[in-house]
């Protein structure tokens, strides 16, 4: 197959590239699109060297899956373009997920909503992601009434010049900022811009998107994000009241069972997920599980993930491998 990764020299598209030669994902050709100022530029995959072109050039050679990971404004302009061309659009920013003719997707919790004719499919935000495989057996079990979430987010989910200041301010260099504040021993409450409610957007993202994906509006969510000098991954103390009661080990179960989760929750051996560990890999992490002692029904947890993995990169190979499997690309 012929594949585009559109944002290949960014955080999220050089892991999509990885990802992509990892999984065997059936490319016999890849197309690397940046901006122009990388046009030209050499990108290796599985040992061959490729060109990067614009996006007009790509949609020229006609691949038949592109994945997206170059920022809304290049998804709003491009992927209708893309799309119109026949080539199936997977889009990881959060231009296209809450729009109602758009298909906003994590393969094991949703995947069976795909249809042939969605040209343009959503991939989710990372916080977002990492929680809902979490959510989706407890929730078939239990049934969640509401979830209140926060997050402790990785500066790599903000892309390369993220990454560059927290280097920049550890060596003690000036340089661009990505962020309003240093971010080198600090903690910032805010992730995205602020909306009239008070949240921000990306706490927002994290409430609707769970109730799109999950399929259902009734479960209440409320989430505070919150960027750590950290790069491994996003972690996420998530507190879930359900409607039916549970049982501890059976909730440690389902979640060992659940496809794409890893239970790490051993506390006598200090055991329990952390971003260091998780960083590289493609699963979900899972681990601190107990009651919440306070209210009944009500379960305490702590998810842990490689945002520009299953976060980004990996789950929208794994939408692309869906579409492959099920002839609907
Ligand atoms: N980082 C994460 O954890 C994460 C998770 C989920 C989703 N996302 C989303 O994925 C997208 C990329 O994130 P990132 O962290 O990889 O950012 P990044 O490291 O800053 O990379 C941005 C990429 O987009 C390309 N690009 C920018 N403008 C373009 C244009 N006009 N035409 C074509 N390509 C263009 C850049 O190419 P040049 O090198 O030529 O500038 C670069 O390849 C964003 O929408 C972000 O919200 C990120």
């Amino acid at each position: 197959m012929k594949i585009a990764v559109v944002g290949a020299t960014g955080l999220v598209g050089s892991e999509m590239l990885k990802v992509l030669a990892e999984r065997n994902f059936p490319v016999t050709e890849l197309i690397p699109v940046a901006s122009e100022k990388s046009k030209g530029k050499e990108i290796e995959f599985k040992g061959k060297k490729y060109k990067v072109v614009t996006p007009d050039e790509a949609i020229d050679l006609k691949p038949q899956i592109a994945l997206f990971s170059a920022g809304g404004g290049t998804s709003t302009a491009y992927a209708p373009q893309f799309a119109a061309a026949g080539i199936t659009v997977i889009d990881n920013s959060s231009a296209w997920r809450m729009d109602p003719t758009k298909k906003l997707v994590v393969p094991e919790v949703n995947a069976h909503v795909l249809a042939s004719d969605d040209k343009i499919i959503a991939n989710p935000n990372c916080s977002t992601i990492q929680m809902v495989v979490v959510l989706k057996p407890l929730h078939e079990k239990y049934k969640i009434k509401r979830v209140v979430v926060s997050t402790y987010q990785s500066v790599t989910g903000t892309g390369v010049k993220a990454v560059q200041q927290l280097n920049d301010e550890r060596a003690g260099k000036d340089g661009e900022k990505a962020y309003p504040y240093q971010i080198d021993l600090n903690v910032i409450p805010q992730i995205d811009v602020f909306q009239d409610n008070g949240y921000t957007k990306e706490e927002m993202k994290m409430i609707k998107e769970t109730n799109k994906i999950m399929g259902d509006d009734n479960i209440r969510v409320t989430a505070t994000t919150v960027r750590i000098p950290v790069m491994g991954g996003h972690s996420e103390s998530v507190n879930i009241e359900f409607e039916n009661d549970f049982d501890l080990n059976e909730v440690r179960d389902l979640l060992a069972k659940q496809t794409g989760v890893i239970v790490v929750d051993d506390p006598a051996n200090l055991k329990y997920p952390m971003p260091k560990d998780a960083h590289g890999k493609d699963e979900v992490f899972v681990g601190r599980i107990r009651r919440d002692e306070s209210q009944e029904k009500t379960l305490n947890l702590w998810i842990v993930a490689d945002n520009l993995r299953k976060g980004a990169a990996t789950n929208a190979v794994q939408i692309a491998e869906y579409l492959v499997k099920q002839g609907l690309a």
